[in-house]
């Protein structure tokens, strides 16, 4: 028999859901796993493939924790840590869903997995940066799964928001979660490069989590992210190719009064350096995560 980094036949016998986890994320964390794809340690990641796995309702977690698993439930979750250890697969794939922003979203290696810092944002509906009752129309560059772009449209219910990709796949699951949560009349799915898409429009508030991972940066990632699109991770040597020009055309898309959100990561250091008289006003998060630059219009050369 061959045995896999998470050998079932000679594990112990688990006597309840948060035995279950627990084993899950030793083992997880014997194989070295990464995470950071939509949940940040070993044990949130077992725990979100067990509740998937047994249909378990995070609301009622501590009422769950203490549920017994039958042999059958037993060997579905041990099938699940199996492929996850065995494959490098981020769990949010091997479930279809992540959530964000509160909501859940269909995911698959079409999209990148959502766990931007913007959630943080939109829970603040972007205040103090924006007065929220006078934002009427929000453009959201590199949409993928469409999570900003649909949370933005539930938490501003004035807006209607301008969803843009260049990757036809991504529109394809984005069109899904657009349908799932019932935006279709306020969220506007378009295919095109940057604000090619747009014409001549102009919004209160353009917000983009664009790819920005430099060549070197990729050939360094852990093979989780392997599973992700390479077109919503790489941006050139610097990483900057994408962000480059969301900031050459932003002042040509954005109203008077207009702001900019733009989450570059880590290179942070790289964009103010390409930038220097820019007054990027970098967003601090509550709940981890960073590398955020706010811009207004004014800011902005035409
Ligand atoms: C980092 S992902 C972000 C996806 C989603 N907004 C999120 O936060 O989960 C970047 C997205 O930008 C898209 N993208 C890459 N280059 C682009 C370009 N030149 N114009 C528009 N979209 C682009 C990718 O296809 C990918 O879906």
């Amino acid at each position: 028999m061959t045995r896999t980094a998470h050998d079932s036949t000679v594990l112990p016998k688990v006597q309840s859901v948060a035995e279950l986890i627990d084993e899950g994320a030793r083992a997880f964390e014997r194989a070295g796993l990464a995470f950071g794809h939509g949940t940040g340690n070993a044990t949130d990641e077992a725990a979100a493939l067990v509740f998937h796995a047994l249909d378990l309702d995070h609301a009622e977690a501590e009422s769950a924790y203490a549920l017994r698993p039958d042999a059958g439930d037993i060997e579905r979750v041990r099938a699940l840590f199996d492929e996850r250890i065995r494959r490098r697969v981020p769990a949010a794939y091997l479930m279809g869903r992540m959530w964000f922003a509160g909501l859940e979203f269909e995911v698959d290696e079409r999209v990148i997995v959502p766990r931007s810092p913007f959630a943080e944002l939109i829970a603040a509906e972007f205040e103090p940066w924006i007065d929220p009752g006078h934002v009427e129309r929000i453009l959201d560059v590199g949409t993928g799964s469409g999570c900003i772009a649909i949370a933005c449209a539930l938490a501003l219910p004035k807006a209607r928001v301008d969803a843009v990709d260049v990757s036809a796949d991504a529109l394809e699951v984005a069109r899904r979660n657009v349908a799932k949560h019932g935006v279709g009349d306020r969220v506007r799915l378009l295919r095109g490069d940057v604000f090619d898409a747009v014409g001549e429009a102009r919004y209160d508030l353009i917000v983009a989590n664009p790819p920005y991972v430099s060549d070197a940066e990729m050939a360094a990632l852990p093979p989780e992210y392997g599973h992700e699109p390479d077109l919503a991770l790489r941006a050139g040597a610097d990483g900057l190719d994408v962000v480059r020009r969301i900031l050459a055309g932003a002042s040509r898309h954005l109203t008077p009064q207009g702001v900019l959100i733009v989450e570059v990561g880590d290179s942070d250091v790289r964009v103010e350096e390409a930038f220097p008289r820019l007054p990027f006003v970098w967003l601090e998060f509550e709940h981890g995560g960073g590398g955020v630059f706010l811009l207004l219009r004014t800011d902005l050369e035409d």
